[in-house]
């Protein structure tokens, strides 16, 4: 069972606990379709048995030791070709928390928070549309906290980085009160700052690296993102912009 945090004003008021389910953000789905949820709902479960990842992976989380959710959102106030900043303010506010903690966190764009170069939270939102309108925003968060052994070298969890057990309560509260900030601040207009701080912590900007696009390896330096949320990298042909699907980091 999780607690209602109370370091919120309205994210986590509702907190919907389920010990097993396929994907909270389907249940959240389900859940804002159905009734008409508030804003701030979070669904969560202990146990994720088709857990959903972004490029149609699955999300894999041993059952008991992470955090699973998906927090409903209402972002009515923003046009749909801004959507990207969900994602904006979901990173930042994973980042923000992890700031407390430890050092050496980045926002490896799409959608992974890296610590010490390895993924420790994805994220995956799922958006319902009406009348050209963002209805609904699921922002479902797996974040790794005290698994301690993975079948991916790149994962890491925050047991490992900081050699301790966590309190789920206590760490979820922390990134709801996180979240529920940052998209205030997004509520608020702030856009131009949220997205410049985005830019400050993207792993890899500014630096040349190895990518593959289509099968083709090319050398590129990530400059920023542009509106649609597409990365943009500076290659030898010039800059490019790369869609979810377009583009891999080699090394
Ligand atoms: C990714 O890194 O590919 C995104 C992973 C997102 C996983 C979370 S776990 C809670 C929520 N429910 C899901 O089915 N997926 C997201």
């Amino acid at each position: 069972m999780y607690k209602i945090p109370a370091n919120t004003v309205f994210t986590g008021k509702n907190l919907v606990f389920v010990p097993e389910c396929p994907s909270t953000n389907l249940l959240a789905i389900e859940t804002s379709r159905k009734s008409a949820a508030v804003e701030g709902t979070v669904v969560i479960t202990d146990c994720q048995t088709a857990g959903r990842g972004q490029r149609g992976n699955s999300w894999e989380a041993e059952p008991g030791l992470n955090l699973t959710f998906s927090l409903i959102l209402k972002p009515g106030f923003l046009a749909l070709y801004k959507q990207f900043l969900l994602n904006v303010v979901t990173s930042l506010a994973l980042k923000d928390y992890l700031g407390d903690k430890t050092t050496d966190t980045f926002i490896k764009w799409p959608n992974d928070i890296l610590v010490h170069q390895k993924k420790i939270s994805g994220i995956l939102i799922e958006n319902q549309v009406q009348g050209g309108l963002l209805l609904t925003s699921v922002v479902g968060i797996g974040f790794n906290l005290n698994q301690t052994a993975f079948r991916s070298p790149a994962a890491t969890s925050l047991a490992l980085v900081t050699g301790r057990q966590h309190d789920k309560n206590e760490e979820l509260a922390g990134i709801l009160g996180r979240l529920e900030s940052r998209y205030l601040r997004l509520r608020s207009g702030d856009e131009r700052r949220l997205v410049d701080e985005y830019l400050d912590g993207l792993y890899w900007r500014g630096q040349p690296h190895l990518f593959s696009s289509g099968g083709i390896r090319f050398e590129g330096t990530i400059e920023d993102v542009d509106d649609d949320g597409r990365l943009r990298v500076r290659t030898a042909q010039g800059l490019k912009a790369f869609g979810i699907k377009e583009i891999q980091y080699i090394e």
